[in-house]
């Protein structure tokens, strides 16, 4: 069988894990203090391109505070990941292998190693204390035993922590973004094409192809999906999603490595994300992935900030381009949030461009849902969220009128991702 992109990476891992095996026993095989720092210096380079991160006292305890900021994050939601989180930001060597991570959100991906680990079939105490892998979950506390872990799979978690990225593709937030797209399908009369900014996987891309209870707001979707996605609503002038919902006559994912469903290791990963203590969004996860990998989304590996023009380029003139993007624009520098606006308000006054954002809110516990009419100087904010997808507060307008009364003044390019209207 031919190895996939994400096995060739796995292999990739593996040679990396292969090497700091060979540093670590190198320096082993010299105890005495002159001669190992003299080794230490020969052997730094693990490769020239992923050089080992020095670990200095203010980058331990930034992590501290982030370790930190996570817990209260998890507090009442992930009691598992609270408490493991309260252990590490007090724990020097675990804050110490955190920090070989080269992208946030740390404590999410220092987490999701572990987890992938205990996933991949890794047998150890740790595991009785994970709801998703045991039907009986231990009553003791979980830290001893995660640090344990950790300490004796230092190798293989700096391995993950260092070529794995954030790519939590949570499939409850199309509860989200449908109501959006019925409003633009709705007010524009026409077909929709797609383009999703940070797609991962491309789960959220195949959004028409679930099924959406919301509750006393009505219902919309195949009902026959295996996808069933449940979102609590609450706030007046809530859209009507009694229709079908709108047709796409185009989708197109962008992210700088997507994973692959076809991958074994790359299913893993995305499930590891996941936190163990949330079977809902874990069955969530499966069924999507089956459904998607039946037709999958077409996803172009890149950087959207560079790709994004000419893909709006290839979206057919009739259809109402709607670009969207749903927790990702965190993980982009602020340049490249400024060079996707600037694309799409450009773009927007030569044909209608939407944009739909929808993105925590920076020192907040909750999102926003956001509509900007591009290229008008017009936006909306329509909903504000939880994280997944499970609730949401309607504020905007039950029908879209596309005209400055309904709007509002879009803030200044650079603001993207973190609630662009109003304050
Ligand atoms: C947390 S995931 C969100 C996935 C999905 N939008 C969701 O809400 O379920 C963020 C994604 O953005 C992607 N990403 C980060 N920087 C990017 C860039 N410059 N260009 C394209 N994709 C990027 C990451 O690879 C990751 O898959």
């Amino acid at each position: 069988m031919l190895a996939t992109a994400a096995d060739r990476r796995e292999g990739r891992i593996q040679r990396l894990g292969n090497l700091l095996v060979l540093q670590y026993l190198s320096l082993n095989a010299f105890p005495c203090g002159a001669a190992r720092n003299a080794m230490r210096r020969v052997l730094r380079p693990v490769s020239e391109s992923n050089p080992p991160t020095t670990v200095t006292d203010a980058r331990v305890a930034n992590l501290a505070a982030k370790f930190e900021k996570f817990a209260r994050k998890c507090s009442g939601v992930s009691p598992l990941y609270e408490r493991l989180s309260l252990g590490i930001m007090r724990d020097y060597d675990l804050l110490s292998l955190a920090a070989e991570a080269r992208a946030d959100p740390v404590p999410n991906l220092l987490l999701a190693a572990v987890h992938y680990l205990l996933l991949a079939g890794e047998r150890a105490d740790l595991t009785d204390h994970y709801p998703d892998l045991v039907s009986v979950v231990a009553c003791t506390d979980p830290y001893p035993s995660f640090r344990r872990f950790c300490l004796e799979h230092q190798i293989q978690l700096t391995s993950l922590i260092r070529s794995r990225n954030v790519q939590t593709n949570a499939v409850g937030r199309a509860a989200i973004l449908v109501p959006c797209f019925a409003l633009l399908a709705e007010a524009m009369r026409a077909p929709l094409a797609v383009i999703e900014v940070g797609a991962s996987a491309g789960l959220l891309l195949a959004w028409d192809r679930y099924s959406y209870d919301y509750g006393s707001a009505g219902s919309i979707g195949p009902r026959s999906s295996p996808v069933q996605l449940h979102c609590q609503v609450t706030g007046e002038g809530y859209p009507n999603v009694a229709h079908s919902l709108p047709a796409v006559v185009f989708r197109k994912g962008l992210d700088l490595d997507p994973p692959d469903l076809d991958s074994v290791v790359d299913r893993r990963w995305l499930q590891a994300l996941v936190w163990p203590d949330q079977p809902e969004r874990l069955a969530q996860l499966e069924a999507a992935v089956e459904v998607v990998r039946r037709a999958p989304p077409n996803i172009v590996a890149g950087d959207a900030a560079r790709l994004l023009p000419s893909v709006m380029d290839e979206a057919p003139r009739e259809a109402v381009l709607c670009v969207f993007h749903s927790h990702s624009m965190y993980q982009f520098p602020e340049q490249s949030r400024m060079a996707l606006l600037r694309a799409m308000r450009e773009l927007g006054r030569r044909r209608p461009v939407f944009r739909i954002g929808l993105e925590a809110v920076k020192q907040r516990s909750y999102c926003h849902l956001e509509l900007e009419a591009c290229g008008s100087g017009l936006a909306r904010r329509l909903a504000v969220t939880d994280d997944y997808g499970m609730s949401m507060h309607w504020v905007g307008p039950a029908a879209l009128a596309l005209q400055p009364s309904a709007m509002q003044p879009a803030s200044l390019p650079g603001s993207i991702g973190q609630s662009t209207i109003g304050k």
